[in-house]
């Protein structure tokens, strides 16, 4: 509540200066424009946007086949290929232009080219076809955030692979569960690499996770990059250089139909198991596509940083997609926004001449608390855009970035999409839409969303609150679930029998301007600095410890991750005290970062003898976040089993 309270009386608003205006794509007109063509024909408009922006080596007939709704068919007798769209189409006319420009976390740099890049990444797909890699296989991604990432993302779409990224912050455990359900033939991973100063050992995990499973998996791809020692087990494992030295830097791309899956991308919901969501490429392209070119106004002379890890969906949207396919120049940095001091985000940003920078509310939070100075330090002036994506930006952050980064000047998008829904969804278009702090402000043109109530009935009201709904199909939506079409249907179609509603799982406001404010998760997902995590998921890791009967996980606010882990914890024998209970609490930490990765590892821990739960056997989950955030306990405690266990939970007793 106090959230709602403190947006609704958000009141600032900041046009977009006309000089911003008079360069950009799309002004205030264009904007409406669009907006218009969508409204009257949204499956036309889409066609239009696909037929003029994606190179297809087939071109499609039919636009939207909706005859297995929801699973959705976008240009299904296209048939294109991402990576020619990426790469080859820029050849003729930007061969030489940098595609990309790299600075490693020691501060290494390196370019490359459109052209060179082109013939990397035709290198790998020959090396990974030289390894049996066929149009379908899937290959599981465990890499840094350093260009190769992208080079192998591009190579697997070359020949119709599917890749499935496993953000290198996840534990063995995790990479397991992915790379078996996934059925990956191929892994490509590096040695190791450096992430503020410290070794990340991701050959190591991969060796771990194929040493207790993974039986699908013929071949590893090892990217020499920390250059430390690694196991190497010879007849499994494969040097990336020793492999693409033997290949030709020509190989056609695989025509694919526009239906075929680019990637899987594990994201986490309200079960104990990771969702594998299921991209297309003719759709996902073009969503990945327009919006570079909507919201982030990408032109010629651009240097685009998107802050993300490859392991995330921003940085498969907006580094490893979206940018190549509009020719662009993205920056990657394999580092952290504070390593080996405050303003290193800063100086890269400064040294590499970035002109759009795209980051996470809690890194801003996290450079918000060191200050001024930092930033002060370098010349940011390059800079003419700024963008915000992940979670929701408190307009206290949202004013930081505006004022200290922004200098007053810069539009700041912030961004609202999913892991599933491919691309941007809702922002402010730069030099169309003014802004409020807090505000994702108003969907795309061609994307239609909605706030419905309990009953999945609209609200009428232009100011309205509750579930975010999306009315109509789009082309970059998730198709479906790997393996699991009916968790597909029932998860994000299925809460509202009859009504074909996507269901976002967010709560939102929509204001008397009919601008969005998303309010956060109604489902049993946390967002902890950005990154998606389900309270199932980090139980399940919790139980799988001997001492633990039984764990249940909420968010508390925190302020530079947005979210933290709480858990309350039973334990099998009397409840630990003292020392034995300091010892146990750091075990367990531990415990949930070898099973699912450090990112999930709980802030606050709390044993008690009892979960509260009603006497039907469910645990008062609205009860233990009131406890998480210290408020007072006011709602009825009556239909407790035992009710005198609150005081146990609130470390009282
Ligand atoms: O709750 C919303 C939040 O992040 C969730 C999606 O997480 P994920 O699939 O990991 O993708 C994150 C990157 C696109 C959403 O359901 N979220 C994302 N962007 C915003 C946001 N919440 C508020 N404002 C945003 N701009």
């Amino acid at each position: 509540m106090s959230n709602i309270q403190s947006v609704l009386e958000e009141k600032r608003l900041f046009p977009p200066s006309a000089e911003f205006s008079a360069k950009a794509r799309l002004d205030k007109d264009k904007l409406a424009a669009l907006r218009a063509e969508a409204e009257k024909d949204p499956v036309g408009f889409w066609a239009e946007l696909a037929r003029r922006n994606i190179a297809w080596q087939t071109p499609f007939r039919t636009v939207l086949d909706d005859s297995q709704a929801p699973n959705y068919r976008w240009f299904t007798d296209g048939r294109t290929n991402a990576s020619a769209n990426c790469l080859d189409r820029h050849l003729g006319t930007k061969g030489d232009k940098i595609a990309i420009r790299f600075e490693g976390d020691k501060g290494d740099t390196k370019t490359w080219t459109y052209r060179a890049l082109h013939a990397e990444v035709c290198k790998l797909a020959n090396g990974l076809k030289s390894l049996g890699v066929t149009k379908g296989d899937r290959v599981v991604l465990y890499m840094p955030h350093t260009p190769e990432a992208v080079m192998a993302m591009q190579a697997c779409a070359r020949i119709g692979a599917v890749h499935s990224i496993v953000f290198g912050g996840f534990s063995s455990g995790s990479l397991r569960d992915r790379i078996e359900d996934a059925g990956a033939k191929v892994v490509i991973t590096a040695d190791g690499n450096s992430r503020g100063g410290n070794i990340i050992e991701l050959k190591k995990a991969v060796n771990e996770a194929l040493s207790s499973g993974c039986k699908s998996v013929e071949k590893v791809v090892v990217l020499k990059r920390s250059g430390h020692d690694v196991a190497f087990d010879a007849k499994r494992d494969v040097w990336w250089h020793e492999l693409l030295a033997k290949q030709s830097s020509n190989c056609d791309p695989e025509w694919v139909e526009s239906e075929h899956p680019l990637f899987l991308l594990y994201t986490s919901g309200s079960t104990g198991k990771p969702k594998g969501i299921q991209h297309s490429t003719g759709g996902y392209l073009l969503g990945a596509h327009m919006s570079c070119l909507w919201v982030f106004d990408l032109q010629d002379s651009d240097v685009f940083w998107c802050t993300a890890d490859v392991g995330w969906v921003t940085g498969h949207t907006y580094v490893g997609y979206g940018p190549l396919s509009c020719g662009a120049t993205i920056l990657m940095f394999e580092g952290v926004p504070t390593w080996p001091d405050a303003g290193r985000f800063w100086k890269v940003a400064q040294d590499h001449g970035v002109t759009i920078f795209y980051t996470a509310p809690t890194a801003i939070r996290a450079l918000m608390k060191l200050g001024e100075e930092p930033p002060a330090k370098y010349d940011l002036s390059k800079l003419r855009l700024l963008g915000s994506v992940g979670e929701p930006i408190n307009p206290e952050a949202w004013m930081w970035y505006h004022r200290v980064i922004g200098k007053e000047k810069l539009p700041i998008v912030d961004t609202w999409w999913q892991t599933e829904t491919g691309a941007i969804m809702m922002s402010p278009i730069p030099g169309a839409t003014a802004t409020k702090p807090g505000s994702c402000t108003q969907p795309l043109p061609g994307i239609f969303a909605d706030v419905v109530d309990e009953a999945g009935e609209a609200i009428k009201s232009v100011e309205a609150g509750g579930y975010l709904v999306i009315t109509k199909p789009w082309p970059a939506m998730l198709r479906t679930i790997w393996g699991d079409n009916e968790r597909y249907i029932k998860t994000y179609f299925g809460q509202f029998p009859g009504k074909n509603l996507y269901v976002a799982g967010d709560s939102t406001h929509r204001d008397k301007d009919g601008y969005y404010w998303i309010m956060g998760r109604i489902d049993d997902v946390l967002n902890v600095s950005g990154h998606r995590l389900g309270t199932m998921e980090i139980e399940s890791a919790l139980v799988s410890h001997p001492r633990v009967a039984e764990a249940a996980v909420v968010g508390r606010p925190h302020e530079v991750k947005g979210e933290s882990v709480f858990a309350f914890v039973t334990c099998k024998g009397a409840r630990p005290q003292g020392e034995e209970a300091d010892k146990l609490l750091k075990e367990l930490r531990e415990h949930v970062g070898k099973e699912i990765g450090a990112l999930a590892k709980p802030d606050d821990i709390r044993f008690s003898d009892n979960l509260p739960k009603t006497r039907s056997g469910k645990i008062m989950r609205r009860l233990l976040r009131s406890i998480a955030k210290g408020e007072e306990i006011t709602q009825d405690i009556s239909t407790l089993e035992n009710p005198a266990i609150v005081s146990q939970l609130q470390g009282k007793a």
